[in-house]
């Protein structure tokens, strides 16, 4: 009987052996296992005949049982492996596109802010800049401002209280009174009297030609026009006989470059202390309004007031200069027919991917 059920197992083994080898598929594979593995397969009935040998035979059968089942099931697992594993790859097709990985852009307010610097360098201009944190002097004075110009009250100004952040703006006390409290610059405009005043101290002379954009800080009421932290570009060109005609045209061309050939200008008198005349330029175009208006101003300039070449070391007998300082914000308004600068703050990133360009 042992003998008989060791043949039987023996012829078992080689018969599931060789047909697992001969399987070419899954489904090969599958008529393998219902022919020997299932229930009512090939093994269970010599199983059950091990099962019911006499009780001395049963640990030399199930030493038997034991090896064969640890020959045959591990082979069967093998060969279900690799046909899972070939499936698997069968089923990539490498001419599917990609899955698109998210890639950041540039913000708004930083393309169009980019824009205009590329226009104005075809221009001919250079860049520039100055610190967030400016003194009275700076912002205010040497600007030509008035003691009591109404910008300068502790409700439109940011200042500051602390004389350490002074530090690296002045070298002494007495530089630092006529530099007068700390302050977030209102305007980009203290650049105007950085640059002038570095030109001086070289030992240079106009021609300048300089673009600075930068942040700016006010304690302004925020609507959808107004924000309390905003960009600016500020624009100065000095040189003998600037004259009017070169302000209009040159921002005429800039605009026009940035916001299109359909754009509609004015130029309004108006005041600022650091030029004589001054303007402001108001920007119309088909279809942008903003609070319901069909104006939007979007810059202010002038001719640069004599006092402030003079504050800056330049001699105003001999140079003349114009000045322009815009709303970064505004432009990407009018770029983008957004109607709130608010929308720009937010971080949306559902917004802010309409209006980025892809970098
Ligand atoms: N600094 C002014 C402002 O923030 C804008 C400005 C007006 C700049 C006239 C200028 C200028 O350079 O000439 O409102």
């Amino acid at each position: 009987m042992e003998n008989e059920i060791r043949q039987q197992i023996d012829a078992l083994r080689s018969d599931i052996l060789s047909a697992l080898a001969a399987a070419p598929d899954a489904a090969a594979l599958e008529e393998v296992r219902l022919k020997y593995f299932s229930k009512n397969g090939l093994i269970a009935p010599v199983m059950e005949k091990v099962g019911s040998a006499p009780k001395e035979l049963r640990p030399v059968l199930g030493r038997l049982v034991n090896e064969f089942k640890a020959t045959v099931n591990p082979a069967f697992e093998e060969r279900k492996n690799a046909f899972a594993a070939a499936a698997e790859t069968a089923g990539i097709d490498a001419t599917l596109p990609g899955r698109p990985v998210p890639v950041g852009s540039l913000h708004p307010i930083y393309a169009a802010r980019d824009r205009a610097i590329g226009i104005f360098r075809r221009l001919g201009f250079a860049l520039a800049d100055g610190p967030d944190i400016e003194t009275e002097h700076y912002n205010f004075d040497a600007l030509n401002t008035p003691k009591d110009h109404p910008a300068r009250n502790e409700g439109d100004t940011f200042y500051l209280a602390d004389r350490a952040l002074r530090h690296g703006l002045s070298k002494d006390d007495a530089s630092a009174a006529k530099e007068g409290r700390l302050l977030l610059r209102t305007q980009t405009s203290p650049v105007q009297i950085r640059v002038l005043e570095q030109l001086a101290a070289s030992g240079k002379q106009p021609p300048v030609r300089i673009v600075a954009p930068g942040r700016c800080y006010r304690r302004d009421e925020i609507d959808a026009t107004h924000g309390i932290a905003f960009h600016q570009m500020e624009g100065l060109v000095v040189d003998e006989g600037v004259s009017l005609a070169d302000l209009k045209g040159t921002l005429e061309l800039f605009f026009r470059e940035l916001l299109g050939e359909d754009l509609k200008f004015r130029f309004r008198p108006h005041f600022f202390p650091f030029t004589e005349p001054s303007f402001e330029v108001d920007a119309s175009r088909p279809g942008n309004q903003v609070k319901g208006r069909e104006w939007l101003e979007i810059c202010g300039c002038g001719m640069v007031h004599p006092k402030v070449l003079a504050n800056a070391g330049i001699d105003p007998e001999r140079y003349t200069g114009f000045a322009f300082g815009f709303g970064i914000e505004r432009i990407a308004m009018m770029v983008h027919q957004v109607n709130d600068l608010r929308l720009f703050g937010e971080n949306d990133v559902r917004l802010l991917s309409q209006l980025s360009p892809k970098v």
